[in-house]
């Protein structure tokens, strides 16, 4: 009878941590943190954080976080403005086709993938505006393409 018990005991601790052991990689597995934030359902941009908002939040002194998507033919927000030597961090993505970001007299010029959401950070020290433009050709209305941030 004795051994019985211990052996039920037994077998119950087993299933028990083999329960955990196994909850412990399905977790790790579903949600990898690396890749958690890189890729978004290009299908259900508009209603995934942070592209549900696509605009320019102030994050700091003179530092600027950017929330844009990129769409045939266009740019969420239209328009930016920060203060002269502003830093924009921008994060962003394409809800449907690959397209260009290139901002006129920088080094930006990145593709926007569909699908990968993108980061990039420039400091606009000159007052003026600058010219985003699509660089990629993405339809009929590629080379209308194009928003404006305002440096003042
Ligand atoms: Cu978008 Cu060309």
């Amino acid at each position: 009878r004795l051994e019985k018990t211990w052996l039920g005991i037994g077998i119950t601790m087993l299933a028990l941590f083999l329960a955990i052991l196994g909850t412990m990689a399905f977790s790790m597995g579903m949600a990898p943190p690396s890749e958690h934030h890189h890729t978004v359902d290009p299908r259900k941009v508009a209603e995934t954080a942070p592209f549900d908002r696509p605009g320019i939040t102030q994050v700091g002194d003179k530092h600027y976080e950017a929330v844009m998507v990129a769409y045939a033919f266009g740019y969420e927000p239209e328009k930016l403005e920060v203060p002269a030597g502003s830093k924009i961090d921008f994060t962003m993505t394409s809800s449907d086709v690959v397209h260009g970001f290139e901002i006129v007299g920088t080094n930006i010029n990145l593709m926007v993938l569909p699908g990968e959401v993108s980061h990039i950070s420039h400091t606009f020290d000159q007052p003026g505006e600058y010219l985003i433009l699509c660089n990629e050709y993405c339809g009929t209305g590629h080379e209308y393409m194009k928003t404006t941030i305002v440096v003042k």
